[in-house]
């Protein structure tokens, strides 16, 4: 997905534009640009990859209307003829775009034929020249026409030499937030951007559009005006930075215990736990608990899968919310669907969220962004308070998404007491044990340097430990670009062992007492092969540490704790490992923080 920004005011906002997009940039960061109007005339700067490239090239821009956008590729390479902003044929207009325009190719064909040349590959010049096209004097109306057209997702900012105190923009699908500062008004893709400025927001819904100046707004849906509410700003000056850290990830890695404590705080009161947002029954006729995730939030959601079922002895399946979008609709009586999104604008939860909404079907959000698009789209919300994530590789959200399911599922069971206080006691245990584990760092970080030259690396685990697993090989593959991937400890022998040879890493994740012996089986499969084995065991479980190579001894004892806790060391050997590689650790590469396009 990528980001975009908009500013109207009585000064130049191009360095407030700048701005917008270093924060914004981890979004998407293979090329970025600003356009602004100076003398009745489109002034456009625009550079590949980093957004802090744009600094130097757009220093001579000066205009009091601009616009602003930072890439993540989908049509078309990262060059500078397809970075944002696209200028029309006519060199009247200057758009950015987020989202995926799905018949670009027929409206191009189009467009084409009426001689209309165009300088990229991006679905995203077709919008700005299907506005020119259609323009005859009213930019409201010629944006109107033009959206109307496009089929899939946009957030869409214009400038229009004719309107030089003016910004318009238009949403469908993608995230859109006006907002209004003391001397200016803005326009961006998520609240970061505005936090500086902004002393009031408000979202735009789908289908809606608005023409921007630096004293208000006008908005306007199917053709004619409307009203919108804007409220008071809940996160002003998010402070975003890394302290005494060298990366986000590190300092995010290191916010955890913090994290888990202020859950505790807002989660457990007088020893019981509590979910104000909840209706008290939300659970009283439920047979099936449904979850649905992308990428690290799905690894969250097989994790809490394993306490939700040990806790609420009900089914409970975990979806890909790319795959769910699009399968057969099965009935959701009895279901209750639970959506994790750190972001709250994954494209493909929100689909699967309106299709549940569509089966009318009952559902809870586990997200992290306040006011996120999921956010509307889910019968009620949990916030995972985790503060804002900067880092594209989620780390301190993936704990705080595993804890909020495990404390609802203590929360589903607060009327059996014997669970309760167990359970409730290792909740509390947490950010001591998130503590202990960041000690593992040295003995990561000496474990980096062993695997950093290997070509694969793999992880195995029975039951929690399989689901941290799945989250540990992302994490490793995400940032260090090695090939990693994760399987259950007893599935391995059913075929991929035949990637074991000698000298191959494996992680052994062996947590659960019940299941050592059966992991020191795995264990021994592997490294009959050939294998380096790396076991992540119980302090205590020296026959575990016996058949391994090298041994990262962990004071975990509860299944909870496990499942909240027991990333923490691999997140810290991904983090060195990548810093080995010399990757560049907070924004990797084909990555993006929230994928808002399918
Ligand atoms: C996390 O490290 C990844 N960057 C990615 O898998 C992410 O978890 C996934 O895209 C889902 O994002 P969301 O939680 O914002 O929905």
């Amino acid at each position: 997905m990528c980001g975009i920004v908009g500013f109207a005011a009585g000064e130049n906002v191009t360095d407030d534009i700048f701005a917008g997009l270093l924060s914004l940039e981890y979004r998407g960061y293979d090329s970025a640009g600003i356009a602004v109007i100076r003398d009745g005339r489109i002034e456009c700067e625009k550079v590949t990859g980093r957004v802090s490239k744009l600094k130097e090239a757009a220093k001579g821009l000066f205009g009091k209307v601009g616009i602003g956008h930072t890439r993540w590729a989908t049509h078309g390479a990262a060059t500078k003829a397809n970075a944002h902003p696209h200028l029309s044929y006519d060199g009247r207009f200057a758009l950015v775009h987020n989202g995926i325009i799905e018949n670009s190719t027929e409206l191009k064909n189009e467009l084409a034929g009426l001689g209309i040349e165009f300088k990229s590959e991006t679905d995203s010049e077709v919008i700005v020249q299907l506005i020119a096209k259609n323009y005859l004097g009213d930019p409201v109306k010629a944006l109107d026409a033009a959206v109307r057209r496009l089929t899939g997702s946009f957030a869409v900012a214009l400038i229009c030499t004719d309107f030089p105190t003016s910004v318009f923009a238009a949403k469908k699908g993608s995230p859109l937030i006006a907002g209004v500062g003391k001397a200016s008004a803005m326009l961006a893709s998520d609240i970061l951007a505005l936090s500086p400025h902004a002393d009031k927001i408000c979202r735009l819904e789908d289908g809606e559009l608005l023409e921007m100046r630096k004293n208000g707004f006008g908005f306007y849906k199917e053709g004619k005006p409307i009203e919108k509410e804007f409220e008071e700003i809940k996160m002003k000056n998010i402070k975003t930075d890394k302290g005494q850290f060298e990366h986000f990830m590190l300092k995010e890695i290191f916010d955890q215990p913090e994290v888990a404590k202020s859950i505790i705080e807002k989660r457990i009161k007088n020893d019981e736990v509590v979910f104000p947002e909840l209706d008290p029954e939300i659970f009283s006729d439920i047979k099936h608990i449904s979850i649905i995730a992308c990428g690290s939030a799905y690894n969250a959601g097989i994790a809490g899968k394993y306490i939700l079922k040990e806790l609420m002895r009900l089914p409970v399946t975990v979806s890909l919310a790319s795959e769910y979008r699009y399968a057969t609709p099965l009935p959701l009586e009895g279901t209750l669907t639970v959506f994790i999104s750190q972001s709250g604008e994954t494209a493909d939860t929100i689909a699967a969220a309106e299709r549940v909404r569509f089966l009318r079907g009952r559902s809870v959000s586990i997200v992290n962004v306040k006011d996120s698009t999921l956010t509307r789209l889910s019968d009620y919300t949990l916030y995972t308070e985790a503060g804002p994530e900067v880092a594209v590789a989620t780390t301190k959200g993936y704990t705080a998404q595993v804890m909020t399911l495990c404390l609802l599922g203590i929360w589903a069971k607060r009327n059996e007491r014997s669970v309760l206080f167990e359970a409730t006691e290792a909740i509390k245990s947490i950010p001591e044990i998130m503590l202990r584990l960041l000690g593992t760092k040295d003995k990561a970080e000496e474990l980096a340097k062993r695997i950093r030259k290997e070509t694969s690396v793999y992880f195995i685990g029975r039951n929690i430990d399989y689901a941290v697993a799945l989250e540990a090989s992302l994490k490793l593959k995400e940032i260090s670009y090695i090939h990693s991937e994760a399987y259950a400890a007893g599935e391995l022998k059913h075929g991929s062992i035949a990637l074991i040879e000698e000298g191959t890493k494996v992680f052994a994740l062996s947590l659960i007492p019940e299941l050592t012996d059966k992991t020191i089986s795995s264990i021994r499969e592997v490294k009959t092969r050939g294998a380096c084995v790396f076991a992540v065991c119980r302090e205590e479980d020296g026959a575990t540490a016996e058949v391994s190579d090298e041994v990262i001894p962990l004071p975990v004892v509860h299944p909870i704790v496990g499942a909240v806790c027991e990333v923490i060391p691999f997140q810290l050997l991904a983090y060195f490992t990548a810093k080995y590689r010399g990757a560049d650790i907070d924004k990797p590469r084909n990555l993006a923080k929230s994928v808002t396009v399918e």
